[in-house]
């Protein structure tokens, strides 16, 4: 089914062509920023008068007076330069909203050529803290995964787990003296990040124990047994914690294969590059240059022999690309890291790999003074605790809301609504700016936050509830209200913002969408009783109802956010 968009884009296509004038890119039919200007727009006329040396608003006339718009939208008015503006018939809408009604996908199309992805994201380290800028990661790219899989496309989601890397030795030592059992059931990741930095900190005052240390690193590389069960459990004990916090997140993997996955690999790739003359030989060790991205090469073996990111990264890729082929492969990591996804990506084409690699980078998360959230101790602040915040929040919350719900009810809610809350203060901003974690904003029932949404949903569940007898869908519906107008055009434009959230990576651009949409239902429910309404008139609102709800719990359900039934 054509969006709306797309039908004005083909009947302009139309009268461009009966005017022999040819049509251009840079001139979409988008929708207006102001109402007042029609529903939607386009500057064609403008960019086409420009080439053609024509007075703009005269061709605009011309184009206005061809296109033909029986049975969608008035004759088109031209405004200011140049612009053409687009007005909906009420009747139009009302169809479209029938059809949309019918189709499980709310009117959103498939692509014409569907991709394999690779979505990488989350990827947090063993031994080092799990950090806000994991979660930014997680919740990025969870987002990312399930609107292109929703489209239509074939997703496969890896976590790489930075499981392989020097801290082990540290780990190590200090696991051999100084662990504490207990803790390493309980809360594994605090206790291995406390080990490390016990170790680390020894071997700053003793050169001692840094040479055991890096002992006992060279004996884990070497496959020494005991060495190797100690990271074995280390491994197992991390992933068991990192399962349980993807749970709480509704976060799911396909692959978790983690850098330690191809230590194997290593030598014989760096082998590989040297002979295919990608990488060479500098000061003993074995890099890359590629001076137009930077002066510092990519470094893949040490002068020293040892491998390191640089080199599992190029082993991944190579092995994404042997298992699965696919049209591309996406990393959501942190702005932070963009040089070494440039040369990562510098050294696929040298491979001759031809796929499309997207970095897709974020920013930081600040505290409220605005400076790099930590807590009081100046640690960066563990994921775990700050959900659990977020829920205790929601909870207390959700109790001075509605008092009279049972306790394993309001603790459910509190869940959706805290998760919620948090999850959406990070998609609702681009992905690029630094964003302010503020509790009270976040979980506030007024402005642009998740628990807004979600009782706009409640709202417009609650309605089903009181109706007697079944929902059945009418065939045809009426819209003769303004809100009911507004309302019905917004629901319309779902299946126009969803496939665009890709192109720039751009959840927020569904974030936003799902907000003003919410802000009209409640101008809606505001204006339009829908029980006491009677006939054609109460069908055709019970119809938006339930458009709406399915629409905003559709769209929040691509943000990795759910919905209660009632709160
Ligand atoms: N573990 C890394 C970190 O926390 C992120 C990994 C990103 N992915 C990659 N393929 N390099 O910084």
């Amino acid at each position: 089914m054509p969006t709306v968009a797309q039908t004005l884009q083909e009947r302009l296509s139309d009268a461009l062509a009966a005017l022999e004038l040819q049509s251009v890119d840079a001139a979409q039919v988008v929708p207006t920023a102001d109402p007042r200007n029609g529903d939607y727009q386009t500057s064609v006329a403008m960019v086409l008068a420009k080439a053609r040396r024509e007075n703009p608003r005269a061709l605009a006339c011309r184009i206005a007076e061809t296109i033909n718009l029986t049975g969608i939208g008035a004759p088109p008015e031209v405004a200011g330069p140049g612009f053409i503006n687009f007005r909906l018939e009420p009747e139009f809408v009302a169809q479209k909203l029938v059809a949309v009604s019918n189709d499980p996908r709310l009117g959103v199309e498939k692509p014409a050529n569907p991709k394999r992805l690779i979505v990488e994201f989350s990827s947090p380290n063993i031994a080092k803290p799990m950090h806000v800028g994991h979660i930014r990661s997680t919740i990025l790219g969870d987002a990312i995964a399930r609107i292109a899989r929703f489209l239509g496309h074939e997703v496969v989601t890896d976590n790489h787990l930075g499981d392989w890397g020097t801290q082990f030795g540290k780990v190590i030592y200090a696991w051999k003296h100084f662990r504490d059992e207990a803790a390493l059931e309980t809360r594994p990741l605090d206790e291995l990040v406390r080990l490390y930095r016990e170790a680390d900190l020894r071997s700053k005052q003793d050169p001692g124990v840094l040479e055991q240390c890096r002992l006992e690193l060279v004996n884990l590389q070497k496959g020494d047994p005991e060495n190797r069960a100690i990271w074995e459990r280390c491994v197992t004990l991390s992933r068991r914690e990192f399962a349980s916090i993807y749970a709480l997140l509704g976060v799911e993997f396909d692959e978790q294969l983690g850098e330690s996955a191809y230590d194997a690999e290593l030598p014989g790739l760096v082998e590989r590059l040297l002979a295919k003359g990608v990488a060479e030989i500098s000061d003993g060790a074995a890099v890359v240059f590629d001076n137009e991205i930077s002066e510092t090469p990519f470094m893949i073996r040490k002068s020293d022999g040892g491998f390191g990111y640089a080199t599992t990264d190029i082993a991944t890729l190579d092995y994404r690309i042997k298992r699965w082929n696919p049209d591309g492969i996406w990393y959501v990591v942190g702005a932070p890291q963009q040089l070494h996804f440039r040369q990562l990506f510098s050294v696929a084409r040298r491979l001759g790999y031809k796929l499309d690699l997207e970095h897709i980078a974020f920013g930081s998360i600040l505290g409220e003074d605005r400076k790099l959230m930590r807590t009081r101790s100046g640690e960066s602040v563990p994921l775990r605790e700050l959900l659990e915040e977020a829920i205790d929040r929601a909870e207390k919350l959700v109790r001075e809301k509605n008092a009279a719900l049972p306790d394993n009810e309001s603790e459910e809610i509190a869940k959706i609504v805290g998760l919620g809350a948090v999850k959406y203060a990070e998609l609702s901003q681009h992905r690029l700016t630094d964003y302010v974690f503020a509790w009270s904003k976040m979980l506030s029932f007024q402005g642009n936050t998740a628990p807004y949404l979600q009782n706009a949903y409640v709202r417009s569940r609650a309605i089903f509830r009181r109706l007697e007898g079944p929902f059945q869908p009418p065939n045809r519906i009426l819209l003769a209200e303004a809100a009911e107008q507004t309302l019905g055009k917004e629901i319309l434009r779902f299946g126009e913002v969803v496939p665009a959230v890709l192109d720039g990576f751009r959840p927020n651009v569904l974030a936003n969408f799902l907000y003003e949409l919410a802000a009209k239902y409640h101008v809606f429910y505001e204006q339009c009783p829908v029980l006491t309404a009677e006939g054609e008139t109460k069908a055709s609102r019970l119809l938006l109802c339930d458009l709406f709800s399915r629409t905003i719990k559709t769209g929040l359900m691509l943000l990795g956010i759910e919905v209660p039934e009632r709160m």
